[in-house]
């Protein structure tokens, strides 16, 4: 969800205030999601590194996230949307961490869409807690070295038994992966957009998904032309 910052900036605004605006595009790029049969979100609200910003801009994005779970606790859940976070919590407040278990807890059996939310999340923080995992097995004797799979890997990772995402869409112009799902991005199709996240609108989404469902997907493989459900 990039260009926030920028996007304030640009306007004489402080950098919090769009933010702001970013978290109030929340809604709408759900909303939209479920229209556009879309049926994981991944949302990278707050990766390992941005601790290194400005304290108050950190503060603020922490009070942001707990405003979001406030204001939108019960109706998460009565819109049938199933709510995850990805990254490592132990950082993170303690008040928030709970709403956050409560919040998991609460919409696990929803079925409408997925809405992972990415806090404190680094894709090889993600890596490093799931080898760490897959090795425990090991010391106690219950899983063999020969047995790792990738599959075991994928498991032991935050996203663990939800489908690699099949696209990436990063938005304000930057062309990095930042540290975003290492592993799991493996095969998943990148779009960059231009426009900053507060202008992520609906309409530029459904955009951004026509143009990855005119792509042709190989996974590696060569599939001779004209030969459909290359998926
Ligand atoms: C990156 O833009 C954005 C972030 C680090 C924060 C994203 C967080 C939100 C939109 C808050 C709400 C989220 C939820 C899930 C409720 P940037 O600050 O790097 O922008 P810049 O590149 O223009 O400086």
């Amino acid at each position: 969800m990039d260009g926030n910052g920028r996007w304030a900036v640009k306007r004489g605004l402080p950098r919090l205030m769009g933010h702001k605006r970013g978290a109030n595009r929340v809604k709408d790029i759900v909303k939209a999601s479920t229209e556009l049969g879309v049926d994981t979100l991944t949302l990278y609200a707050f990766s390992t590194e941005n601790w290194k910003r400005a304290a108050h801009e950190v503060e603020g994005l922490m009070k942001l996230f707990r405003g979001y779970l406030q204001n939108n606790f019960i109706e998460l859940n009565a819109k049938n949307i199933r709510v995850k976070f990805l990254g490592d919590p132990t950082p993170l407040a303690a008040d928030l961490r709970e709403q956050m278990e409560k919040l998991e807890d609460l919409t696990k059996d929803n079925t409408l869409i997925t809405l992972n939310i990415a806090i404190n999340y680094g894709g090889r923080d993600d890596l490093v807690r799931a080898t760490r995992k897959v090795a425990a097995k090991v010391q106690d004797g219950s899983l063999a070295v020969e047995d790792i799979t990738e599959q075991m890997i994928s498991d032991h990772l935050d996203t663990a038994f939800q489908a690699d995402p099949d696209l990436i869409i990063r938005t304000a112009g930057e062309l990095r992966m930042s540290n975003f799902m290492t592993w799991q991005s493996a095969y998943s199709e990148l779009a960059f957009v231009e426009k900053s996240w507060p202008e992520f609108t609906p309409e530029v989404y459904a955009e951004v998904i026509a143009d990855y469902r005119a792509r042709t997907r190989q996974f590696g493989a060569i599939i001779p032309k004209g030969v459909t459900g290359a998926e």
